[in-house]
């Protein structure tokens, strides 16, 4: 099944960097995933194209207008009849030539925001005023057949986008960028990387950062990968990843921990574990308090100076 992106923006060349590069090139050349960029520009019915224009009730700056938007995301068709990205006059169709390649697939038109199907589609407005965009959105986003990013610009987006036409807005941190382009790059790659078959090995994205938490002892799976590899690993579990050494052994004088060269894997869990608890509580104290920490976490936090009672430093 090939997940489609679209993307509202007015500026599609911007997407030729994220989308031409390792993970996310890969996944549209295999025909995992299929992006189209759409000029917001291209739904304009004036002599300049106006996409923007001065907010009622005064203020700074300028506004999108809601019209080229509507438009735009009522003319996205299901694939093989597709809006406006075969005569858009960007440069950028090389990311969505593999589309229509694969036709046994067909992805459905996106449907009006009342008869949504939301287990299956979703329209998002990137902005700075968005629900916080997480680990576990992407993973939600990953399990949806479309998705509509919508690219905010200037002082604005007629609030009525958001309204009527978006399913939700999000934002991908405490900061304010010039524009969604960034944003809708970051959504894009956070959630292509988890679609089945993209990463290299399936257990990549399980053990990482903010990943699932790791099997219970016992379980048919501790101990080893999915492919059978002996497991020296944590599921990260909602807390930060553990620290990675490659070669050389000795860097500039300064050698691996020796835990990891010794072949004891139930001692390299045990260290990988206690770093990146450790790591957590230095960088991200806050992912402690709502993390899954068993006895033996909280003993060695305690180490460490932190108290899972008041969820602090001591
Ligand atoms: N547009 C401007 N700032 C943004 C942010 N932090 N996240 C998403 N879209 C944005």
């Amino acid at each position: 099944m090939t997940m489609r992106f679209d993307i509202l923006t007015i500026f599609p060349n911007f997407f030729s960097g994220p989308l031409d590069h390792g993970v996310l090139s890969r996944a549209i050349a295999t025909g995992t995933v299929q992006v189209a960029t759409h000029n917001l520009r291209d739904f304009t019915h004036d002599r300049h194209r106006t996409v923007d224009d001065r907010p009622f009730g005064g203020g700074e700056g300028m506004v999108l207008k809601p019209q080229p938007i509507f438009d735009c995301v009522e003319s996205l068709g299901s694939t093989g009849n597709i809006g406006h990205e075969e005569n858009n006059n960007n440069n950028h169709n090389n990311h969505i030539d593999n589309k229509v390649t694969d036709s046994n697939r067909l992805i459905t038109s996106i449907a009006p925001k009342p008869t949504r199907d939301l287990t299956r589609q979703s329209v998002i407005l990137l902005s700075a005023q968005g629900k916080p965009f997480t680990q576990a959105t992407a993973h939600r986003l990953a399990t949806l057949d479309r998705v509509v990013l919508i690219c905010g610009r200037y002082e604005g987006v007629d609030e009525r986008v958001s309204e009527l036409l978006a399913d939700e807005e999000l934002s991908i941190g405490d900061y304010v960028l010039s524009g969604g382009e960034l944003a809708a790059a970051v959504v894009l790659d956070a959630t292509v990387r988890l679609l089945p078959g993209v990463l290299g090995h399936t257990d990549s994205a399980r053990y990482e950062s903010f990943g699932v938490a790791d099997v219970q002892p016992g379980d048919p799976e501790d101990g080893k990968t999915s492919d059978g590899v002996p497991r020296s690993t944590h599921g990260a579990g909602g807390i930060l990843d553990y620290p990675h050494y490659t070669r050389p052994a000795d860097f500039r004088g300064t050698p691996i921990p020796e835990v990891l060269a010794a072949g004891d894997h139930a001692a390299i869990r045990r260290w990988r574990r206690q770093m990146a608890l450790a790591k957590t509580l230095r960088n991200r104290p806050d992912l402690l308090a709502r993390a899954p920490l068993t006895p033996e976490d909280r003993a060695f936090l305690a180490t460490l100076g932190y108290s899972s009672a008041n969820c602090a430093l001591k």
